[in-house]
């Protein structure tokens, strides 16, 4: 979702900004921008096109500056336009003396926006960008700094922008409340970005904006205020943030990429986890872990699924009870708060805007008790959490989440592991059985893997289908319903997932035989059950695509298609068989011909509401 960088400096910052961009694209988005400060001039350019067309643009056009600001927008409020991306300026382009770029929403618009133009201020976008412009050139009266700070008292909802102006040319300032933003500092020069890979390569020494913060950067000098405008200081942190994708070797997208790196970050996930021990969550983790008698977890899409898995875990192995939300659901609704609650949230991105706020929402009803599963470990969430355990998938550019999945799935078995022990129910040699499974995953997906050639000969079928049913029980329904997510989202073949059970009581109605039903069939306590529902499609012609343990006796025929899954998995089986799930995804995209890495419509990090 949309990434800001900002630069202040005494040489050339067309190739930072640009960079900048570049390492921010794996958050999804529609357009993109630069804007510069040029012989007293405010200049831009912008492109609906990708970022390395943009970097053309700019060298064609020749844009150099020492100050200047860039994004990559994704459209919430206008189409993904020319017009509408940023950075915006004010009073208009010919004669601007404001340049703006924004992340987030402002939720009171319309109403700014009726109060600018019949001020005289005139739109050019539809977006709610350009109102914070028009905004900022409103209320200034030669200080950008105090502006800004005055400015944003008028803003609803959530923002981070970052700022600059005609009449100072040598300042930048930037502000947050509710969206991510960090500044970096340099020898004489200083930056604001969405996160610190933003900034890999120009610098590491990153400050961490607090919400209602405020920013001035100036070539020699930052000085922040807090959101009710004291002085602020704020801790500089060293940060070796990744510096972006690797090379896509031998693989033709970065989800195939991704896929295939699950034996290993799954093992990078695991490594020093030589027991179970509650330390490995963070300083205190025991204590907490005594103190809660339930857990509650707080995630969006995969990131939900991996924790709706956990639920089955942690209540069969630590019999501790578990309630799942939906963030965006539970942020707003009225629910019952216990603070011997243990907030569990789970994001691979760290800055999803709805988890967080899920968690501040917990957490102002009195639920202290907090933790995260979380890839990246200066994130928001990390900071915002008492406890972590960071997930060690490494960084991931497909936006359809494939290993940062696996990983959290991984964490949260320790997690289950440790709250069993916490509660006396693992014994050494549960503990050691355990342990011993976990550290034959690497190799037990990498059996999963080689099922490909057998997987894209399915796929070629679904790539001409519509619409396909999934099918789990137990466990593995929450597999299902990541299964059927990944194929929507990058096959858009509509998608719908169900516990296997729940069939007869609506979706049998849409089985006849051009719906394919892809059905999870471990060899566990519900075969016989799961079996039984298998008939119920074939008897209305339906086409069964299993994928069935190796000892489940479940036997390809007519309509029924079997992959042999190389071993029954037990308790960690979810882990393996979403595998095959995400390359039935994959190769169905693939033979559709969609932009796999980057389905349309969607972000990678989604830092609005
Ligand atoms: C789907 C996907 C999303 C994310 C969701 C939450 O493939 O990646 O559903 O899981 O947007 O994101 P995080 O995990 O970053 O909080």
């Amino acid at each position: 979702m949309c990434g800001i960088v900002g630069a202040v400096a005494q040489r050339n910052i067309t190739p930072i900004l640009v960079e900048g961009l570049k390492r921010l694209e794996y958050r999804g988005y529609d357009s993109c921008g630069v804007a510069l400060h040029v012989n007293g001039k405010l200049e831009r350019s912008r492109s609906t096109s990708r970022v390395a067309d943009l970097e053309k643009q700019l060298a064609e056009v020749g844009l150099d500056g020492f100050t200047g600001i860039a994004h990559t927008r994704w459209a919430t409020h206008g189409a993904p336009a020319s017009h509408n991306a940023h950075p915006h300026f004010s009073p208009n382009s010919d004669n601007a003396r404001i340049a703006l770029v924004h992340n987030g929403i402002i939720e009171n618009h319309d109403e700014l926006r009726a109060e600018l133009t019949a001020l005289g201020y005139v739109f050019q976008s539809q977006t709610d960008t350009e109102v914070i412009a028009h905004l900022v050139d409103h209320m200034y009266q030669g200080d950008l700094f105090d502006t800004v700070q005055q400015a944003v008292k008028r803003l609803h909802g959530a923002y981070a922008i970052a700022v600059f102006c005609r009449e100072e040319p040598h300042r930048v300032v930037a502000a947050r409340q509710g969206s991510p933003l960090i500044v970096g500092l340099g020898q004489g020069e200083n930056f604001v970005a969405s996160d610190a890979m933003a900034l890999a390569g120009t610098t590491d020494q990153i400050i961490y904006l607090e919400e209602g913060d405020v920013v001035d950067l100036q070539l020699g000098r930052t000085w922040i205020v807090d959101v009710n405008g004291r002085p602020a200081e704020r801790a500089v942190k060293t940060v070796h943030a990744h510096t972006g994708a690797a090379e896509l070797g031998p693989y033709r997208h970065y989800m195939q990429k991704e896929i295939f790196e699950q034996p290993r970050v799954i093992g990078d996930t695991l490594e020093g986890v030589t027991g179970v021990m509650p330390e490995l969550f963070g300083d205190g983790a025991y204590q907490v872990f005594k103190q809660i008698d339930k857990v509650l977890i707080l995630a969006c899409g995969t990131s939900y699924y991996s924790g709706l898995t956990a639920k089955y875990w942690i209540e069969s192995i630590a019999k501790v009870p578990v309630n799942v939300e939906i963030a965006s659901e539970y942020r707003y609704r009225d629910s019952v708060p216990d603070p011997k609650t243990l907030v569990v949230t789970i994001s691979q991105s760290g800055e999803t805007a709805d988890t967080l706020a899920a968690l501040k929402h917990a957490r102002s009803l009195g639920m202290e008790h907090t933790l995260t599963i979380c890839n990246v470990a200066t994130s928001a969430m990390v900071r915002e959490c008492k406890l972590a355990y960071i997930t060690r998938a490494g960084v991931e550019v497909g936006v359809a989440s494939t290993k940062a999945f696996t990983t959290q799935l991984a964490a949260l078995f320790l997690l289950t592991l440790t709250l069993a022990q916490v509660n006396g129910r693992l014994t050494d040699e549960e503990e050691s059985n355990h342990l011993k499974a976990m550290r034959h995953l690497p190799s037990a997906i990498t059996a999963v893997l080689a099922l490909e050639p057998q997987i894209i000969a399915w796929a070629d079928d679904f790539a001409r289908k519509e619409n396909a049913l999934f099918l789990g029980r137990g466990m593995h329904y929450p597999i299902a319903l990541e299964g059927a997510l990944k194929l929507k989202e990058i096959s858009y073949i509509h998608a719908e997932a169900y516990p296997a059970g729940e069939l007869k009581h609506g979706p049998l109605a849409l089985v006849t035989e051009e719906m394919p039903v892809v059905t999870i069939a471990p060899n566990d306590t519900l075969i016989e059950k799961l079996k039984s529902n298998m008939q119920e499609v074939r008897a209305r012609g339906g086409q069964l695509y299993v994928f069935a343990d190796a000892d489940s006796r479940i036997t390809s025929g007519d309509g029924v298609h079997v992959i042999r899954m190389p071993e029954n998995y037990g308790q960690l089986s979810p882990i393996l068989h979403v595998v095959s799930l995400q390359l039935l995804a994959y190769h169905s995209a693939l033979a559709r011909g969609t932009d796999v890495d980057k389905p349309r419509n969607l972000a990678k990090s989604v830092t609005v509401e």
